[in-house]
């Protein structure tokens, strides 16, 4: 078996077939898992995959941290910030001279990464450079955990969040409409309502506000650690559940289903959680429960809304983003 992806092939051919990696932040990618002992990712889904696979896999957020086997290889993110903090908390959970290679691709700014690291005061030794990606070495030092929270306002709210989680400080403008479209139409009475990607969770706290209970997840641990510090920087309740769309929920079901899907990953635009989020909605609706999406008005949702639901409303529509609403239907 050989890599696939680019950062994955570049280490294939630098640490070759007898490679034992311990990666953070890792794509998919099944070269990389059959030679890793254990792996470090924020994304729910992905470590499900890796101990599916016999391997041991941790979230950043696991105490006590697991113990370290192998060559620890970072994969640099598209958000430098996020990076900057994968960094520093290396340099924290770590031994000092830790060592400690960084791959990336070229267009998702790895070039970057020895400024970064000569600024952190951190070395940098070049060790390769093939398929538009290079790799580098560096040594953990003894650094402080860099607090990466910010706290923003918008919507009369407060919003937590971290880098690398949606949005980071802007409202987006299609969560913006839904949210103006769904004010008037929302019941006094409390709903149990679930936020689908809940990011910083902003629908989740603006829901939560209005009186509705709230349960809120994202594949994405420093999502949904955000979305839990922005119901608790507001005073407000909610569940929050790291989840790969509804693998977290079993049966439960809900009154209203909200969310902003997501249709990237990384640079690359995939539809796999926004089909199963639209597919698997009403066996996680009550009958008469409705499910309130917004997407950009170029991507593919009616046809797929109109096959699972038989119909559905376009409830706002302001040329660059689209609100669909559809009811669970009675049979
Ligand atoms: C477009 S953002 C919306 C964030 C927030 N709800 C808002 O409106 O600002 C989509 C969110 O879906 C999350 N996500 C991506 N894939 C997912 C999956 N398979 N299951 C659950 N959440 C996912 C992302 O981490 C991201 O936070």
């Amino acid at each position: 078996m050989s890599a696939q992806l680019p950062a994955c092939q570049l280490l294939e051919r630098f640490y070759g077939q007898s490679a034992n990696l311990w990666p953070v932040a890792p794509p998919a990618d099944a070269w990389l898992q059959a030679h890793s002992t254990a792996m470090i990712s924020d994304h729910v889904a992905l470590r499900e995959q890796w101990v599916a696979g016999g391997k041991v896999a941790a979230s950043p957020f696991d105490v006590p941290f697991v113990e370290q086997t192998g060559q620890i290889v970072l994969f640099w993110p598209k958000a430098h910030q996020l990076g900057i903090w994968w960094l520093t908390w290396l340099c924290h959970v770590l031994p000092d001279n830790t060592p400690v290679d960084v791959v990336g691709e070229h267009q998702g700014g790895v070039k970057r990464v020895p400024k970064i690291l000569s600024e952190l005061g951190m070395r940098c030794d070049k060790l390769d450079n093939a398929r538009r990606c290079s790799l580098f070495a560096t040594r953990t030092i003894a650094m402080e955990q860099d607090n990466a929270w910010q706290t923003f306002e918008a919507l009369d709210l407060k919003l937590v969040s971290h880098p690398g989680v949606f949005g980071h400080g802007k409202v987006d403008e299609g969560t913006r409409l839904m949210l103006e479209s769904i004010e008037a139409s929302l019941p006094k009475k409390p709903l149990n309502v679930l936020d689908m990607g809940c990011g910083d969770g902003i629908i989740s706290a603006w829901l939560a506000e209005r009186g509705h209970q709230v349960t809120a997840v994202d594949v994405s641990a420093f999502a949904a650690e955000a979305c839990r510090r922005t119901l608790a920087a507001n005073q407000l309740k909610g569940r929050v559940l790291e989840s790969d769309v509804y693998s977290a929920l079993e049966d439960e079901q809900f009154d209203l289903i909200i969310s902003n899907p997501p249709f990237h990953q990384e640079r690359e635009i995939t539809y796999g959680p926004s089909q199963r989020l639209i597919s698997e909605a009403p066996a996680h609706l009550r009958t008469g429960g409705r499910l309130v999406i917004v997407a950009n008005g170029f991507l593919p949702y009616p046809d797929h809304l109109q096959r699972v639901f038989q119909d559905f409303e376009t409830l706002a529509d302001n040329r660059r983003f689209k609100v669909y609403g559809a009811i669970k239907p009675t049979r």
